[in-house]
């Protein structure tokens, strides 16, 4: 764990504390009760969990680090755990939407009484490095579930959905879609910084890379488009085996949430329910639609330590930066994360301020970039949190780079996401490699 310098002082962790309390709250705000309650899919949670689950690891956080700490409910824990064994049985994940108690205004007094309860511990104690370390874990645990939510809402009400705040997405010009070559060799890869980040983050570790190339933008619905009329769903050879069993077991022939209108490919999302925007980056694919479409390309999925690399390394200055752009927070200037407001993906080349030193856009933001690396530990990797992060080190590949629902906050150019292979529901796409 990185030492944790800027937030040393209670006021700024108070701050961020309500920052993120009050943005799971804007994101629920114009729900219907019903809304709340559903489950449309085994794999997305219904609102209410979400809320009452990123309130429920304050507890467990609470539970930890203070040994008098009581829980608010045994009710509540039971069904407010996700995984963790070490709180006992949790409730079935499948079945979070078949349960109407706690109701919705319980939750609500619930995520209440513990924004209370967490603002008094936070106030009253002196908090240790570990104690500190854990209560921000906790806001940045509370961001990963709003990015999930945001993908529960569009599972589960896309087009209905009523955004608090919505901005409008900027028309761009089409761009040159080139590759630009990486000169490889050895990389330090991992987490370089002193704020907050995840223990699979770490350490920092040389990793050899050949001299490679990578895709400027993600892959566009105008290049995936192509890949589909191509008969890319149909032919067998692009994919790997698995993949073409899900191709055929759930009849895939279009990313997820895309559909035909009158003969055209069209999408419901946020946005509406609109003709396919060719310049946006694909979106819900499954790692193995985007490993189809590389085969289809004659490209390949880069490697973890390419991508961060291709994002973060200045080869001139011979140094390595938190963000493609430097070391300063993200802005609406230079990427589209959850704080744009924009519900949606930019058009590719939206922000040549966010450019990396290779030349690389769209780095940050917009959709998590599939890579080929497998979810494992970095060499000499030791664990930070119990049943967190290490407990999925099997079968899961890892993503990189953030996507239009992750908070600010919560994202740099080492972090790690990780999902299953058949995944879809998440806003994710990806960028081609080449070996040269
Ligand atoms: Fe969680």
């Amino acid at each position: 764990m990185a030492s944790i310098n800027q937030l040393e002082d209670k006021k700024s962790i108070l701050e961020q504390f309500r920052e993120t309390r009050s943005r799971t709250l804007e994101i629920v705000k114009n729900l219907e009760t019903d809304d709340y309650v559903i489950q449309t899919a085994f794999f997305m949670s219904p609102p209410k969990w979400h809320i009452g689950h990123v309130s429920w690891i304050y507890e467990a956080i609470m539970n930890k680090i203070d040994k008098s700490y009581t829980f608010y409910s045994k009710e509540f824990s039971e069904y407010l755990n996700s995984y963790y064994q070490q709180f006992g049985v949790p409730h079935d994940k499948g079945l979070r939407g078949v349960v109407s108690r706690p109701t919705v205004e319980q939750i609500f007094q619930y995520f209440n009484t513990i924004n209370q309860r967490v603002e008094k511990f936070i106030q009253s104690k002196t908090l240790n490095d570990e104690q500190m370390k854990l209560i921000i874990m906790g806001f940045h645990h509370e961001c990963q579930h709003q990015e999930l939510l945001v993908y529960d809402l569009q599972h589960l009400l896309a087009d209905q959905y009523r955004p608090l705040r919505k901005n409008e997405i900027r028309n761009q010009v089409n761009v040159e879609k080139k590759s630009i070559h990486m000169t490889g060799g050895l990389y330090t890869m991992g987490y370089n910084g002193n704020e907050f980040c995840y223990d699979i983050e770490l350490p920092q570790h040389k990793t050899f890379l050949n001299d490679y190339k990578i895709d400027v933008y993600p892959i566009t619905n105008e290049q995936y488009l192509e890949f589909i009329e191509d008969g890319g769903y149909d032919t067998y050879k692009y994919w790997l085996s698995d993949g073409w069993e899900k191709v055929k077991d759930n009849q895939w022939n279009a990313p997820m949430y895309w559909e035909k209108i009158s003969g055209e490919w069209s999408v419901r999302d946020f946005l509406g329910v609109r003709k396919i925007n060719p310049n946006e980056p694909v979106c819900h694919v499954s790692y193995y639609e985007a490993d189809a479409y590389c085969k289809w390309a004659g490209k390949r999925l880069p490697t973890e330590a390419e991508w961060e690399k291709a994002a973060c390394w200045d080869e001139e200055k011979q140094e390595k930066t938190i963000y493609p752009w430097g070391n300063e927070y993200p802005t609406t200037e230079k990427c589209n994360l959850f704080e744009s407001y924009y519900w949606g993906c930019s058009n590719i080349g939206t922000f040549p301020k966010g450019r990396s030193p290779s030349g690389c856009q769209h780095m940050i933001g917009d959709v998590w970039e599939w890579t080929s690396s497998e979810f494992t530990g970095y060499p000499g990797f030791r664990s930070g949190f119990d049943e967190y992060n290490d407990k999925w080190f099997t079968n899961q590949k890892v993503l990189r780079g953030g996507s239009f629902a992750t908070p600010n906050m919560s994202i740099r150019g080492s972090y790690r996401n990780f999902f299953r292979l058949d995944e879809r529901w998440l806003f994710a796409g990806f960028r081609c490699a080449e070996d040269i």
